[in-house]
């Protein structure tokens, strides 16, 4: 049995390395139901479980040695290159990971809404995994006005290395829209960008983790000033920008809490508990207005968003914990 958990392990990290950007090929939770949780595992019958981990191991193994194959000999050109295995590889993920105790989602049917508040008043919700909206929290950032998809253009073509940084070490993800890189998102046309009749939707998202672009865009947000002095929290952030459907149904393969400030437009949030909760917790939707900070524990609850009222929607994100 040692042995069988040092392989389910192996396995694990295996696809969690490469799952870099599944996020934009996310599952939708029905998928994830049908095939992630089946009934008779939930017995915790311990023969029922290995059978069960067996066949999970084997359905993996192909793809698993195709992508060790193909990183070993470079066949794979870019993390783009890996697409057809991302959907296999976020089900592994989800397999894989521990079974959620329900107590996180037990007798929660919305978010909790709150005024903004001091660091005092909020150090009783510190750290909690119940979805919370802080109202107006962002309402004196300079972003509201400073972000736009020229501010952006503007600062990754003067910053050396800023669009390699994107593609290296951080992260773009295209979601639906036909967009390879974040180059190719700042180059749209006048009109794609506005959304004209006609023009594809678009919403995409990326994370910045060059040193300079945090700099310049440190000018015009900061981190929400009600989280705690001694909270974790990553120079690094993401940017969510787009129209009509955001991010499908997913988990975020992060290490700690997520907040998003709105800081252009209203989303609707859809959460749902993870699948062997779902007997025992519901799921619920929410609106996020601009300049909203949304805390919610993206680990455990699976998110979906929607843009509203065919505006634009600008987020930015980062963790906490
Ligand atoms: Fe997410």
């Amino acid at each position: 049995m040692a042995e069988t958990k040092k392989s389910v392990e192996f396995v694990r990290e295996m696809f969690l390395e490469l799952s870099e950007d599944y996020i934009q090929h996310g599952a939708t939770i029905s998928d994830l139901r049908a095939v992630a949780i089946p009934a008779n595992v939930k017995d915790h019958n311990s023969a029922t479980q290995r059978a069960y981990l067996k066949k999970v191991l084997l359905v993996l193994l192909v793809p698993l040695l195709y992508g060790i194959f193909n990183r070993q000999f470079n066949i794979i050109k870019s993390f783009q290159g890996t697409r057809c295995l991302l959907p296999n590889n976020y089900l592994v993920w989800e397999f894989t990971r521990p079974i959620a105790n329900c107590d996180y989602c037990r007798d929660v049917e919305s978010p909790l809404t709150l005024p903004n508040l001091t660091k005092e008043e909020f150090r009783a919700y510190s750290y909690s995994s119940r979805p919370m909206i802080i109202k107006s929290a962002a309402h004196d950032w300079p972003a509201r006005t400073k972000f736009t998809l020229q501010f952006f253009r503007d600062l990754y073509e003067r910053t050396k290395g800023a669009y390699e940084s994107v593609e290296e070490e951080c992260q773009f993800l295209g979601f639906k829209s036909n967009f390879a890189n974040l180059r190719e998102v700042l180059a749209m046309s006048e009109r794609r960008a506005l959304h004209r009749e006609g023009e594809d939707p678009w919403y995409i998202g990326w994370k910045n983790c060059h040193p300079q672009i945090l700099d310049a865009m440190r000018q015009f947000y900061s981190v929400p000033h009600f989280l705690p002095d001694d909270a974790e929290i990553p120079y690094s952030n993401y940017i969510f920008l787009g129209y009509e459907e955001g991010a499908v149904m997913h988990l975020d393969y992060i290490s700690r809490l997520m907040w998003q400030a709105q800081v252009i437009g209203s989303k609707t949030w859809t959460v749902a508990p993870t699948p062997e909760c779902h007997s025992e917790c519901k799921s619920f939707k929410f609106s996020v207005d601009a300049t909203d900070v949304v805390l919610l524990d993206t680990r455990i609850w699976y998110h979906s968003t929607r843009v509203e009222n065919d505006g634009l929607s600008l987020t930015v994100t980062s963790e906490y914990g």
